[in-house]
């Protein structure tokens, strides 16, 4: 089969951490390496696609060839995403986006002071489910990472964010998750399929993803 999955789509990938500023020197984030965005967005590639890679701070090489655009916090991807969803096919939502971000930003650093303290935080805006609500004919696919029922959540997260596709990961699962090299995924679709994958490579979960992407492209197509 010469004739790659992907010919002619745009597939926009989003990867990586956000970081969310508390001062100069400071920040709100997490473990995610972008190792699997960033595989995602070389096996799209390598299916013939052109690839926005929208990506938070992290410390690995893009592939060649994608286009990558770099954002810090979670108010830079939503910004990035709405401007480049419209051309896209298919949205990968793998970044781990902060969920809240320090209400008042400090223009200076934070000077220590005897006791405790806290910072108040507030919700950022929900990325994958904006795009479920302003998507046309695209295929939007979101992960959930979650500690404990996770398929539960997940066919949950799918209605609730007007998704195709959800990728479950359990990440207190060794080999799983953040940081790792390998991950294993549950593919949970739309029409109800339910995929459990073992363990594999993080390249090996991004091949297996895109060819469920490239078959309910085909199916979209005949409607
Ligand atoms: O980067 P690695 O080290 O390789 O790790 C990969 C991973 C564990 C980060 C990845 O496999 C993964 O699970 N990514 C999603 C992490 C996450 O934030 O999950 P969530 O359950 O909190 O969010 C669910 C979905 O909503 C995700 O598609 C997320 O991108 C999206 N989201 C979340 C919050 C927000 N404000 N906007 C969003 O779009």
């Amino acid at each position: 089969n010469s004739k790659k999955q992907l010919d002619g789509k745009t597939v926009l990938v989003t990867a990586g951490p956000t970081r969310e500023k508390i001062d100069p020197v400071r920040f709100i984030s997490n473990h995610s390496s972008g190792k699997m965005g960033y595989a995602l967005a070389a096996e799209a590639k390598r299916q013939g696609a052109n690839v926005i890679l929208v990506s938070g701070p992290v410390g690995i090489t893009p592939p060649d060839g994608v286009e990558l655009i770099k954002v810090e916090s979670a108010e830079d991807m939503f910004n990035a995403v709405m401007e480049n969803f419209e051309s896209a096919d298919v949205i990968i939502k793998t970044a781990a986006v902060a969920d809240y971000r320090p209400k008042y930003v400090y223009d200076q650093k934070v000077k220590k002071q005897d006791g405790d303290t806290t910072i108040e935080l507030e919700r950022t805006k929900d990325i994958l489910f904006e795009l479920g609500q302003r998507k046309k004919n695209q295929l939007l696919v979101g992960f959930a990472a979650e500690t404990n029922n996770v398929v539960d959540y997940a066919k949950k997260k799918l209605i609730k964010k007007n998704a195709d596709m959800i990728i479950a990961n359990n990440v207190k699962v060794e080999g799983a998750g953040f940081g790792t090299d390998t991950n294993i995924v549950t593919i949970v679709k739309k029409d109800g399929s339910i995929t459990e994958l073992p363990l594999m490579s993080k390249s090996e979960v991004a091949e297996k993803i895109i060819e469920e992407v490239s078959l309910l492209l085909k199916g979209l197509e005949k409607k």
